[in-house]
């Protein structure tokens, strides 16, 4: 097996030693984005959960800062969000600007508990995150008799006047209000019934406004975490877009509509950064790249687990109705370093697309058009296969991920093979992000996500090969980039 430093990522978010999880408060302030997370220093698996801390200018290069939140006399500290508050209506902050930080306090478990009972708590920073202190009155909101009452993000809602928080109610989100970020009242939950759920309860999620794109209308998106059975087996993020009033979420969709913000096996948790500029306006979300069954298992030692590429995530109308897109953040053009661009080109079975050698990092970017009953298959590294088929009319991805050497939970859950669909298209363009060990692709301009973990037994350097496995496949615009962390 490769040795641990060729998977460490060039271009996504590790920890410099131990175990990382959700991302938890992200938030941006002074012309520095904050990526906190959950974090166990002691060991690289999961642990008692402090928050780690990392800011960045350009979200690709990040520094390291202490540790902001480590367990007490309460308990550990679980997911949650951070934001700025404008004017200090908390009153924490003496008049000034400060951050608020919310956080899930995970009791020890009593002998009769399934869980860490839990409850919310709030901790406050004057200085730009750089130091914490726990309100003394936590938990600002006691649990209210249930197992799984976790994940609360939090932002100021200017239209009613009021801080809304959004947090885990079992196998539904529930609504929480206030006026001074201390004290808050139940208001409403959202769940029961709608969207994909499985025997655990709904993790991490988040609510936020987007403008529809090419419109003067916005909607509001719910995103939630799903433990066990997403789309690819596993851990996964669906969303839901909808209404939001200040007091209740209403979906658009009918109950049985389920969309999955990315078919991978490796995005979960997702969270999107907080009170980005109105001159800059964009949405950007971040996942963990792993998936429970086998986080704890995947062959690196020192160091497990990385943040996804952030993603800026539109919404778009499309025929099925609104629908989220992505994009990776502009900032990774930076990070191109060199570009190899490919003559525009029929293939046909069996000629290959393109065959190169990589290390680190690379992007491909093209777009593909299938005459019918035509496949293109993709092999970005050892392990793992990426085929579009046009079958009649109708595009889809099969994801494979072959047997990998490790522990028994990681040789049994790692390997997959699923299909994606990409509805009746001919032509789609595809942005194939490569890195140590992950593959990120978004399709059809963003519409479809796939991020999985790649774990390749060879290397450090990698071979890229493409070709048309049946039929003829017209290739424009293709890029291959080699990249490289940008300058700062
Ligand atoms: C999601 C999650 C959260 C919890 C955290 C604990 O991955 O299970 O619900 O707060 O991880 O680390």
């Amino acid at each position: 097996m490769l040795a641990e430093k060729h998977y460490r990522p060039l271009l996504h978010f590790t920890p410099a030693f131990g175990w990382l999880n959700d991302p938890n408060g992200l938030v941006y302030k002074d012309g520095e984005y904050h990526l906190f997370y959950q974090y166990y220093p002691c060991d690289s698996v999961w642990g008692p959960m402090h928050w780690g801390h990392a800011v960045s200018t350009d979200l690709l290069s990040w520094t390291h800062l202490p540790i902001a939140l480590a367990p007490d006399t309460l308990g550990m500290c679980f997911s949650g969000t951070a934001t700025v508050d404008y004017g200090d209506k908390s009153g924490l902050f003496n008049g000034k600007d400060g951050l608020l930080a919310y956080y899930t306090i995970a009791a020890e478990k009593r002998p009769d508990d399934v869980d860490f009972p839990q409850s919310q708590g709030l901790a406050y920073s004057h200085d730009n995150g750089r130091h914490w202190t726990k309100y003394s009155g936590n938990p600002v909101i006691a649990n209210p008799g249930l197992q799984d009452f976790r994940d609360p993000k939090v932002f100021w809602h200017s239209p009613s006047q009021h801080w809304i928080m959004v947090v885990t109610t079992g196998q539904q989100v529930s609504i929480y209000r206030s006026t001074d970020a201390k004290n808050w009242q139940f208001s409403s939950s959202f769940g029961d019934g709608h969207g994909a759920h499985d025997e655990r309860a709904w993790e991490c999620p988040d609510l936020f406004e987007i403008k529809i794109e090419g419109s003067t209308e916005s909607r509001w998106i719910l995103i939630v975490g799903v433990q066990r059975e997403a789309y690819a087996g596993g851990s996964g993020t669906q969303y839901f877009v909808g209404q939001f009033d200040g007091e209740r979420f209403i979906d658009d969709h009918t109950p049985e509509t389920v969309l999955w913000l990315d078919h991978g096996r490796d995005f979960y948790a997702t969270q999107t950064w907080a009170d980005i500029p109105q001159s800059d306006g964009r949405r950007i979300a971040l996942a963990w790249m792993s998936c429970w069954p086998y986080a704890n298992h995947t062959p690196t030692q020192s160091w497990r687990s990385a943040m996804s590429m952030p993603q800026e995530l539109t919404l778009k109308p499309t025929n099925e109705g609104l629908r989220l897109h992505h994009a990776f953040i502009r900032e990774l053009d930076a990070a191109h370093a060199t570009t190899q661009s490919l003559a525009d080109k029929t293939y046909t079975a069996s000629a290959s697309l393109l065959k190169t050698e990589w290390e680190a990092a690379a992007r491909l970017t093209l777009n593909v058009t299938l005459d019918d009953n035509s496949s293109v298959s993709l092999t970005p590294l050892q392990g793992t296969q990426l085929i579009l088929t046009n079958q009649n009319g109708a595009l889809t991805l099969r994801c494979q991920r072959f047997s990998a050497r490790g522990d028994e939970t990681y040789e049994q859950q790692f390997p997959h093979d699923y299909t994606v669909e990409l509805g009746a298209n001919r032509k789609i363009s595809l942005d194939l992000l490569l890195d140590r060990s992950s593959v990120e692709l978004l399709l059809d301009d963003g519409r479809y996500a796939v991020t999985n973990l790649a774990f390749p037994e060879q290397g450090p350097s990698h071979l890229f090969s493409a070709e048309v496995t049946s039929g003829a496949v017209t290739v424009n615009n293709a890029h291959w980039h080699t990249l490289a962390l940008p300058q700062t």
